[in-house]
Order: C-alpha cells, then structure tokens, then sequence
C-alpha cells in the first residue's frame, strides 16, 4: 500500500479528472488565461469544479450567487449548468481579475447568463437584496468574511438553498484552536457559523488532491 503523499493525491486528482471530468479545450484555455493575467492559481480543482456542476444540477438551481470570480474558471462550471435560461451574479473585489473573468466567460460562450458584480462583498451582496432569491451560492472569496458571506447567503436564499463554502481545510489547521492565521479564524468562523446557526444544516468534506489538504462545506438554508 502507498503512503499517503502530496505526491500522490495529486496523481490521484489526475486521474480522475482524466476518467470522470475529462479535458476541455474552453476550460484549458480559461486557465492558460489566468495564468498568463498572473493571477494565483487557487481556482477550484477540476474535480471540484464538476463538484459544483452537478450539485447545481442535482439541486435543480437556475439562479447561482458566486462570491469570489477570480478568472471565471469555476464560474463556468456553474454557467454551464444552470443552462441557457439560468443566471449566475458573480463577486469579484478586484477589476483586474473581473476583465480576465468576462473574456473568459464570454470565450466559454456562457457570458450571456452571467453578470460580474465588481466590488467588496461586503458592499455589494447588500445590493442584491430584493432580488430573485438564490437557489445556490459558492462562497470562494477572502476567508476572513466567511460568516459575513453566510450570513448574506442565507438572506438571499430560501428555505432549500444550497451553500458552498470551499477551503475548509487548510491543512488541518482549523482544528488548532490556538491559530493566529486570520485565514483559518475566518474559516473557523465560518464553519462555527454553519454549526450553530439555526438556519443552516451542514456537514464538511476533507479534500486531498490537486490542491493539497482542503475540504468544503456544504449546506442547506432551513
Ligand atoms: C486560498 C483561497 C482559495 O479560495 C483557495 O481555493 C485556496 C487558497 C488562499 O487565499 O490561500
Ligand atoms: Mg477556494
């Protein structure tokens, strides 16, 4: 039996990405994009972004929030699957990353069901309020405004919304009570949140893989 090792989660992730996700010339392209804008290569894992393909599908979502665009990669994963009639708001903080998401986006030919709300979290998920309700949201932005994120989350949504909250993981720091990393606060806060908030039911996955030791959150708003 193997060791358990970076090394071969990896191999792992990539061989199942190859038997189950396959390679798509739009999605390579998308991160060929990203790469060459320099923006951080902490988009979702293929595997992960069939993940949120299929929770939309199974869910029968047509309306999807993502907090946190970056360059549009797990973007179009939900795109894709609310189909042509469906829509997808999109929170991105920084303009430079929201113009390499839009070429994407529109390169994938799913730019017509997605709009990209530039600006803080914070400030722009109040804007929405009043708005169709959303039936998913992926929480995929700055981990220290994850209870923020929920909070704004479950008022968007509706009873059977479903809720995506990624990074959980952190390579099993969050369960170091003692942690002054404001990432791993935040993801605690989350993850807290989730637990003790009447409004959410949750449970959470340990990743291994692709992106090292992580995990996601995934709920439901009762
Ligand atoms: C980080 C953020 C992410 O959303 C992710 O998937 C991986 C890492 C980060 O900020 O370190
Ligand atoms: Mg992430």
């Amino acid at each position: 039996m193997a060791e358990s090792n970076p090394q071969n989660w990896r191999a792992a992730d990539a061989y199942l990405a190859d038997i189950l996700v396959g390679h798509d010339p739009t999605l390579d392209a998308t991160l060929a994009a990203q790469r060459a804008a320099g923006l951080p290569e902490i988009e979702v894992a293929p595997v992960s972004g069939k993940l949120l393909n299929l929770l939309v599908r199974i869910s029968g979502a047509r309306r999807v929030l993502e907090i946190g665009t970056l360059g549009g990669y797990s973007t179009i994963w939900l795109a894709r699957a609310v189909g042509p009639d469906g829509a997808v708001v999109t929170v991105e903080a920084e303009a430079a990353n929201a113009a390499v998401a839009r070429r994407n986006l529109d390169a994938a030919g799913v730019g017509d069901r997605v709009e990209i709300r530039i600006g803080r979290g914070a400030e722009v998920l109040p804007s929405l309020d009043g708005t169709a309700p959303f039936d998913l949201v992926f929480i995929d932005a700055d981990k220290e405004s994850n209870t923020i994120y929920l909070d704004w989350a479950a008022r968007l949504g509706r009873k059977g919304t479903v809720i995506v909250l990624d990074n959980i993981g952190r390579e099993g720091e969050i369960a170091n009570e003692g942690t002054t990393d404001p990432r791993v606060i935040g993801t605690r806060e989350g993850l807290r949140m989730l637990g003790e908030d009447a409004r959410f039911d949750a449970t959470a996955l340990q990743t291994v893989g692709l992106k090292g030791w992580d995990g996601v959150a995934i709920a439901v708003v009762v």
